[in-house]
């Protein structure tokens, strides 16, 4: 199991314990975290299940390529670090990893 904390835009925290191979967004969901809505389900196409990567987490995590690059375009509050949830696989070495929400997902 691999412990991630999600924060949502107002400051409230949920720390939970992740399956290794889910994706950041189906451990969010099943864990009901509010904010991340993944309304499409996982498929990168929606982009409700939009993050922000801790700067110390962005080099284990990586930056968003291909689609979820181009599906980013279509999200509020776009950044650097911003990432889709569902496109991010849990593994034992992201234990630890912290993602903030932003704030049109409050
Ligand atoms: S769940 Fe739709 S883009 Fe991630």
């Amino acid at each position: 199991m691999t412990t991630i904390t999600f924060i949502e835009h107002s400051g409230r925290e949920h720390t939970v314990q992740a399956t290794d191979g889910h994706s950041l967004m189906r451990t969010a969901v099943s864990h009901g975290v509010p904010g991340i809505d993944a309304e499409c389900g996982g498929a990168c196409a929606c982009a409700t299940c939009h993050v922000y990567i801790r700067p110390e987490w962005l080099d284990r995590v990586g930056p968003a390529l291909g689609n979820e690059k181009e599906m980013l375009d279509f999200a509020l509050d776009v950044r650097g670090d911003s990432r889709l949830a569902c496109q991010i696989t849990v593994s034992p070495q992201l234990d630890g990893l912290v993602v903030g929400m932003p704030v049109a997902q409050s």
